[in-house]
């Protein structure tokens, strides 16, 4: 062979590779509405920063004949390029190779990249779409997949994780995703369950449809194991450079900052009449979150699900945040199980990556009622304390109305270590509402009059943030116009704080 003929057949085996399942099925995968893997990685990385690697993988299987059918690649594209200038790792499973489905030498690309990214200390993104473990290949497919699931559990809280449903993802093959940080998926076009509908139906004879079972609505709104949807794939890859366009790249680096004109001083009169002055009249938090960060920029996570808390990334003065906010207008902001593990997962996502907490608080207490307690409120409930207790990252807290019972204490109090603590002058913090302190106190015996005097009395001396403010619990008693100034001046003065908790192997986390 002549030095032409060498580097023509290297030529030739990119092309082979690039082919991937072969025109007819990137035509399928087309007319499904969906992209290739290569068209997904391009569209993720900056222009012209994506390099491959091990595009020349072969599976090595002899079964079923496989031996005839080998495809450069193996259905699965890694590598690494760059997202908004900053190092990403990224692997892209081929639909159009054996349905994506996870060989062993699949694997093995999967695992190279994982631990290419920890060691440089970069996110790695998966865009998943896959049949899940290579049939023809048995037992080794299923190895594959556990070294894939042990490299999530060691990178996290080392390197961001992100995954992308992008096709269907069934099996064994969910729970990669599941062990990352964050889990998009596309309206209609993505599919996540253990078991699919036929095999429901064998089992339980429930019938269900893929899409009720494991669509994108589904896992956003119902069972909270997805964070975010596109309405199609450009939509929700670009959702993923604008994610991590929030947070470092890894645990030992601050988030990146996002220089900005908005005015760190910029005071706002509209926020002095958000808060109604009635308490038991729901308004809008984000109305808060929105008109106090930069550039109203708010990347909600999680949006759909369990609506009575807000959690999600902005910025204030170009430094990323993590936010945590009751929601009064959903269930009064209430705490429940899912509000409380929704908010615990964010919080420690946010300590893990050095994000800052800002928290906003408009809080009745925790959900009554035996659908709460059977279902382990007080579990999940403790999972929040827990998570806002052990973060170290500088947390600011704001008190905009209710800050009732236990989920005061829960909600970044100052006794579980936030560092600054404000409140508006519509606060009310106390152990309960004041309907429920009178009834108890009086034993329901008032008569409507002289309920109404008690319940006045109850709320002018504990319905208000001045005992809190008495007693150092509160910090400062901010006018609502300043929120902006308050919380940037707050986020300054914490930036070098140095906390850690005791050494352990860990903490034991009620699960
Ligand atoms: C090998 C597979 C495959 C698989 C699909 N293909 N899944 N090859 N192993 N798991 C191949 C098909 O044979 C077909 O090849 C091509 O991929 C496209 O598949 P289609 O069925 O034509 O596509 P579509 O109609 O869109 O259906 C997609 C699908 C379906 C829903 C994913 O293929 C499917 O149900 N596949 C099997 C899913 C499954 O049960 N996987 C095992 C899960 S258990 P040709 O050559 O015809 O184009 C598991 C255990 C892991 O993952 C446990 C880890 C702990």
């Amino acid at each position: 062979m002549n030095l032409e003929d060498k580097y023509n057949k290297l030529e030739e085996l990119n092309k082979l590779a690039e082919l991937s399942g072969g025109e007819t099925r990137k035509e399928k995968q087309h007319a499904a509405g969906k992209k290739t893997a290569r068209e997904r990685v391009l569209l993720l990385l900056d222009p012209g920063t994506f390099t491959e690697i091990d595009k020349l993988m072969l599976h090595r299987n002899y079964d079923f004949g496989m031996e005839a059918h080998k495809i450069y690649g193996d259905g699965l594209i890694s590598g690494y390029g760059k997202v908004n200038g900053r190092l990403v790792y990224v692997f892209a499973q081929d639909f159009t190779v054996f349905g994506g489905s996870l060989s062993r030498a699949n694997a093995d690309k999967i695992v190279k990249i994982q631990e290419l990214a920890l060691k440089m200390g970069a996110p790695l993104v998966g865009l998943n779409d896959s049949g899940g473990a290579r049939i023809q290949e048995g037992v080794e497919s299923l190895a594959g997949y556990a070294d894939i699931f042990y490299n999530n559990v060691i990178s996290s809280g080392v390197i961001p994780q992100i995954s992308a449903i992008l096709g269907p993802c069934a099996g064994g093959a969910v729970y990669s995703p599941a062990l990352t940080d964050f889990i998009f998926m596309v309206n209609e076009k993505s599919h996540m369950f253990v078991t699919g509908p036929e095999v429901i139906k064998t089992v339980t004879h429930e019938d269900v449809t893929k899409e009720d079972l494991g669509g994108a609505n589904t896992h956003n709104s119902k069972s909270g194991v997805a964070h975010f949807n596109g309405s199609d794939e450009e939509q929700t890859i670009m959702m993923i450079r604008e994610l991590l366009s929030f947070i470092p790249s890894n645990n030992l680096e601050d988030p990146p900052v996002k220089p900005t004109i908005d005015s760190a001083n910029r005071a706002d009169e509209v926020l002095q009449d958000i808060v109604p002055a009635d308490p038991n009249k729901p308004y809008d938090m984000h109305n808060i979150i929105q008109r106090v960060i930069d550039n109203k920029h708010f990347l909600e996570v999680q949006a759909q699900y369990a609506q009575n808390i807000i959690v999600g990334f902005a910025r204030f003065g170009g430094k990323p945040v993590g936010i945590v906010a009751n929601q009064p207008q959903n269930l009064a902001g209430v705490l429940d199980i899912n509000s409380s593990t929704k908010a615990a997962r964010f919080v420690r996502f946010c300590d893990a990556f050095n994000l800052p907490l800002v928290t906003f608080v408009d809080v009745p207490g925790f959900l009554p009622g035996t659908s709460q307690e059977f279902g382990g409120i007080i579990k999940h409930g403790a999972k929040l304390l827990y998570a806002f207790a052990e973060a170290t990252v500088p947390k600011i807290t704001l008190i905009t109305r209710k800050a009732y019972g236990g989920a005061y204490d829960v909600m970044s109090s100052k006794h579980i270590g936030a560092d600054v603590n404000f409140a508006y002058p519509t606060a009310e913090i106390a152990v309960m509402g004041p309907e429920g302190a009178i009834n108890i106190i009086h034993h329901n015996k008032l008569d409507e009059e002289e309920k109404i005097k008690a319940v006045d009395e109850y709320r002018e001396k504990f319905a208000n943030p001045y005992k809190a403010a008495s007693l150092g619990y509160i910090d400062e008693i901010i006018n609502p116009r300043d929120t902006r100034k308050k919380i940037i001046d707050a986020l300054d003065m914490t930036k070098n704080k140095r906390k850690s908790n005791p050494p352990k192997k860990h903490g034991n986390i009620p699960l």
